[in-house]
């Protein structure tokens, strides 16, 4: 009897499939753009808390035009790293969007990770000040590491990194690896201050702050920066007197303020980054506006880039495929 079947990837597939950073880059800014123009259906995500510092969300999105949809079920478990799991982790279903069927099944930590990256270096395309050569790096981790590599795509002038991790080996790997790959010096410093003060861009990607870590008077004229981890690594002041904030969702920004995030205020929108992309609103004006972008991370950044690994599973073939039912009607 004939079955319905989709295709499972495990992460080891997926990275098997060595799709590159830029194409990620271009299939993300496509979904901004589709996301600009109004043709995307990307609901608020919705999460279970089993723990006071966890979720599990919840991230559907459909692009009406493109015809692609699916839905990433995603876990943030910090405690994970104490033992042997990652902090990120969870799957992406692909859906066939005539019939709902689901299509593919895949992991979707490296989708995550790259994505996010993406999202950034889209950001820094439209909004970092021209002649951009300097990078300050808080949090040397998987998206401290990805966002770097994400940036040297889109700028290809980046000279400088200093970096700021509180893990010493954090700080080491990132230097070892990139530094002589991206052609960029790379600095380990001893405070965030040092690493970010007066940099071009400034990323913050840590996790569990007790604090916020960049103050207004580091971020200076030009500067674009970007807190990965909603509001939390930027103080307040720094927040609020930027003179464009952005954001990739103001409906989740919104959400996250109704739920602590922006505990000094919520700043006013500029403008969404798929309106920036789309054209209907310009990025950077002018060479010495500070420009903030917190990135929530959407489900339509997301399901673009499942499909694109799907389309190329399918034509390299040979994974494993299983079974959802018999075809009995
Ligand atoms: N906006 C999005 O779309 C999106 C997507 C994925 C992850 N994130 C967020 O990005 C952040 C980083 O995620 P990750 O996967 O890279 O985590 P990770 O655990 O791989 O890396 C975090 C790094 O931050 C460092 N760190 C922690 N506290 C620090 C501090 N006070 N000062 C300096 N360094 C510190 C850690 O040592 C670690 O190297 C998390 O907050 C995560 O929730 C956001």
């Amino acid at each position: 009897m004939e079955k319905v079947e989709f295709i499972y990837l495990s992460q080891e597939d997926v990275l098997d499939l060595g799709i590159p950073l830029k194409e990620v880059i271009e299939l993300v800014e496509l979904g901004l753009s589709e996301q600009g123009h109004g043709r995307v259906e990307n609901p608020p995500k919705p999460g279970i808390h089993s723990k006071p510092d966890a979720f599990i969300h919840a991230m559907p999105a459909y692009y009406q035009k493109l015809g692609i949809g699916g839905l990433k079920w995603v876990s943030g478990y910090p405690s994970n790293r104490a033992g042997n799991l990652p902090q990120i982790a969870g799957l992406m279903i692909v859906n066939d969007m005539e019939t709902g069927m689901p299509i593919a099944v895949m992991d979707c930590r490296w989708i995550t990770a790259v994505r996010t990256a993406a999202v950034s270096a889209i950001t820094a395309k439209y909004c970092a000040r021209e002649g951009t050569e300097t990078l300050g790096l808080v949090g040397c981790g998987v998206q401290g590491r990805m966002n770097l590599v994400g940036f040297k795509e889109v700028i290809p002038d980046l000279k400088e990194v200093r970096v700021f991790d509180i893990s010493e080996r954090a700080m080491q790997s990132i230097k070892e690896d990139y530094e002589v790959e991206l052609g960029v010096e790379i600095t380990a410093c001893e405070s965030v201050e040092s690493a970010v003060n007066g940099m071009d861009i400034i990323l913050t990607a840590t996790q569990r702050l007790k604090e916020p870590l960049v103050k207004n008077e580091w971020f200076k004229p030009g500067c674009l920066g970007f807190g990965l981890e909603a509001s939390r690594a930027w103080y307040g002041d720094a927040i609020l007197k930027a003179d464009k904030f952005i954001t990739d969702s103001w409906d989740q920004t919104m959400y996250f303020y109704e739920h602590g995030a922006f505990p000094d205020g919520l700043p006013s929108l500029y403008a969404e980054l798929g309106e920036v992309v789309a054209g209907k609103k310009p990025g950077r004006e002018t060479q010495d506006e500070r420009i903030l972008a917190i990135n929530i991370g959407l489900a339509l950044e997301d399901v673009i880039v499942a499909n694109r690994i799907y389309e190329v599973a399918i034509k390299r073939g040979g994974f494993e495929t299983l079974s959802l039912m018999e075809r009995s009607f």
